[in-house]
């Protein structure tokens, strides 16, 4: 995206571990419209991420840790980012996914709440928890745009993605009703985009995910959208050209969630029945 599309704006990005990360290409691709970046993530995805790799190819954005289940983590960023920028926030990424039920095998209906409570609240109130620090602070400019990444097991059910379709749908809650507030308080857009599965470290935990990806690109007529496509859809949001959409759930899956089925899987599925 050669245009200077963010060209004065000023961003946060949550969530680049590494090449693969959506966050990651979202900061290429935000830097490269013209954007000054700081970057984020947990401590311990900072020490074993390679985020200063990223820091450099963006103009030597500034890196600061924070945890997003923590409220003092996520003031001292933004207050840290003003400084930095000299000024107010022009829009974030929230690119933040975890849950420990997926990591260590614990299927849905046997679910341990320990950890699915640590999976809401990382990948969900911390989208919460990041805008009410930032409406306290006032650290965001009048129409800034937030967005936060999810995924369409919000809607429908996909076996496998486990206590993560629970913390999505929360996700997509707390966009619609915290962005009515700061869309009244001070013209802040909140929305969603529900990316197409996409290898990551994130993506990748999710079992099954190979067939997920694969099914996906068969249902979906544009195909899946890389990582790089929703990096751009993640600029053209943090423009002044999506100025008037907030409280929304984007889907950016070439048409997968609309497609009921596609001759490609009914090819297979012939295939199957006559036993070739
Ligand atoms: N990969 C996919 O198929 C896919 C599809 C749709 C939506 N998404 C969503 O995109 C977002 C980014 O995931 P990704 O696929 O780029 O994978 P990723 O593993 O590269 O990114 C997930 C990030 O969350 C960060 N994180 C985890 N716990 C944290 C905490 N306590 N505090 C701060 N950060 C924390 C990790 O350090 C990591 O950088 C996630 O919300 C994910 O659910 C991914």
């Amino acid at each position: 995206m050669a245009s200077q599309l963010l060209q004065g704006k000023k961003g946060i990005i949550f969530g680049a571990l590494d090449e693969r990360s959506i966050a990651w290409k979202t900061a290429l691709a935000a830097h490269e419209a013209g954007a000054q970046l700081v970057l984020t993530n947990a401590p311990i995805a900072l020490r074993m991420g390679k985020i200063n790799e990223l820091s450099k190819l963006c103009g030597d954005a500034p890196v600061i840790p924070a945890d997003a289940t923590s409220m003092t983590d996520i003031e001292n960023l933004l207050q840290k980012s003003m400084e930095t920028f000299g000024g107010k926030i022009d829009f974030m990424l929230h690119s933040i996914g975890m849950s420990p039920n997926v990591r260590k095998n614990i299927e849905y209906t046997g679910t341990n709440y320990d950890n699915f409570h640590k999976t809401l609240d990382i990948s969900a109130l911390s989208l919460h928890r990041i805008l009410q620090s930032a409406m306290n602070l006032d650290a965001l400019n009048e129409w800034a745009s937030v967005v936060a990444l999810s995924y369409i097991a919000a809607q429908r059910t996909f076996p496998g993605y486990n206590d993560m379709a629970d913390a999505k749908a929360l996700l997509e809650s707390i966009t619609r009703s915290f962005g009515y507030y700061y869309g009244f308080k001070k013209k802040v857009r909140v929305n969603t985009i529900s990316q197409s599965p996409t290898v990551t470290t994130a993506g990748s935990g999710v079992s099954g995910f190979d067939v997920f990806l694969s099914y996906a690109e068969k249902m979906s007529p544009l195909g899946n959208a890389s990582a790089e496509d929703c990096a751009n859809f993640c600029v053209t949001m943090f423009s002044d050209y999506t100025r008037m959409i907030t409280m929304q759930n984007l889907f950016h899956d070439g048409g997968f969630s609309m497609t009921g089925v596609s001759q490609a899987i009914v090819e297979d599925e012939q295939k199957l029945a006559s036993g070739v």
